[in-house]
């Protein structure tokens, strides 16, 4: 008998549902590949969501969520316009996505910025920064900080409106994010870049002393600090002193988005989001309204992220790579999809579908 993992799969708005497409066609040939068998259950979540239940994330898609392995979650969001039509707290980000990130307490989000030599001609960076290529994981925090602290908006008695967010840490929630940096570090080069402003952030002098403490469990790990503003310089001018990096929330969704750029697209940025009982996989990128439905986007982030819950969520790091190895081959051949940079124009430029297939056919070997 073969083995079963159930898959909560959340197609979400704009790309995803194209997107999530792609991802089960991966799925079955993973499955055809290594005989295991993937129970795929899809759910409304996001803005589409609310439209259909008035609700963005919806209490049946809770249930199917709940009951799942793991969750694959496509990109949400809706256009400004769109956004207008609901409520700001069912708003898609607000109303659905945080609530995940919560309910499933998925306290360590992994952003890798990888970029093989296939993957190169895509980066804006010059070739000599690049050379040799770029392999970053970024960890950030995901369910503290400025998005989860204490929120109050107000009017003075002077009539001035005024809005006041809190930036909350404590010791549990820094020691926990920390474990998994120095565990990541020892798994690779054991340097860890520690990200941080304790120049100027309280938050950021207790993050770096829990830091300190946890380090002693970690003495091979070789820490290194960087202060946020110049991080995101040294990420620009030479991305390639970094291998495992850490830092808060609110750093972690910036300096992530800096990592896309230096890939050339968000879209070549898949994710996992891990709790301490379920992790969610998601594409670090938008849900694209403007090019949705079209068949350019392309499917890496969401396959990534495929390959992300492979390894992570039901230990089959060889089908993971299987997977990593099939997009880069694909990549390597010179394929790609129109929303990607074709800098010198001598890419082959395929429908979201057709890249997805040669994705399908390198998997199947
Ligand atoms: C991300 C996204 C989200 C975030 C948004 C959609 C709320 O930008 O996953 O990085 O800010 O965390
Ligand atoms: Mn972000």
């Amino acid at each position: 008998m073969s083995t079963t993992h159930s898959i909560a799969l959340l197609p979400g708005d704009g790309i995803g549902p194209e997107l999530a497409v792609e991802a089960r066609k991966v799925l079955d040939a993973v499955a055809a590949r290594n005989s295991v068998t993937f129970n795929i259950l899809e759910a409304d979540f996001g803005g589409a969501a609310y439209f259909k239940h008035g609700q963005s994330f919806p209490e049946a898609t809770k249930a199917i969520c709940d009951r799942a392995d793991a969750i694959l979650k496509g990109p949400i969001g809706l256009s400004f316009e769109e956004s207008k039509k609901i409520p700001v707290d069912e708003q898609p980000e607000r109303g659905a996505l945080l609530p995940l990130r919560r309910r499933y307490n998925t306290f360590a989000n992994f952003r890798p910025v990888f970029l093989p030599p296939e993957l190169a001609h895509f980066s804006p960076l010059k070739p000599h920064v690049v050379a040799g290529g770029i392999d970053i994981m970024m960890i950030r925090e995901l369910v503290g900080g400025l998005y989860f602290g204490k929120k109050e908006v107000g009017t003075r008695e002077d009539g001035t409106r005024y809005v006041v967010e809190h930036l909350e840490y404590d010791e549990h929630q820094i020691s926990a994010i920390m474990k998994i940096a120095f565990d990541e570090a020892m798994g690779r080069k054991k340097v860890l870049h520690n990200v941080h402003k304790s120049n100027v952030l309280k938050s950021s002098v207790l993050w770096n002393e829990i830091l300190d403490e946890v380090h002693r469990d970690y003495p091979d790990v070789e820490v290194k600090h960087i202060i946020v503003d110049a991080a995101a310089t040294a990420l620009v001018i030479n991305p390639r002193q970094f291998d495992v990096m850490v830092m808060e929330n609110m750093f972690g969704d910036i300096l992530s988005d800096l990592g896309g750029g230096i890939l050339g697209s968000l879209g070549l940025m898949p994710s996992a989001c891990v709790g301490p009982e379920k992790a969610y996989y998601e594409p670090s990128h938008g849900s694209a309204p403007d090019i949705a439905g079209k068949g350019i986007a392309n499917p890496y982030s969401m396959i990534g992220s495929v390959a992300l819950m492979l390894d992570k969520s039901f230990g089959m790091k060889e089908a993971a790579d299987q997977i990593w190895l099939a997009i880069r081959s694909v990549f390597g051949a010179g394929i790609t999809t129109a929303d990607l940079r074709d800098p010198e124009g001598k890419l082959t430029i395929l429908k979201t579908s057709e890249f997805g297939d040669k994705v399908v056919k390198a998997i199947q070997g």
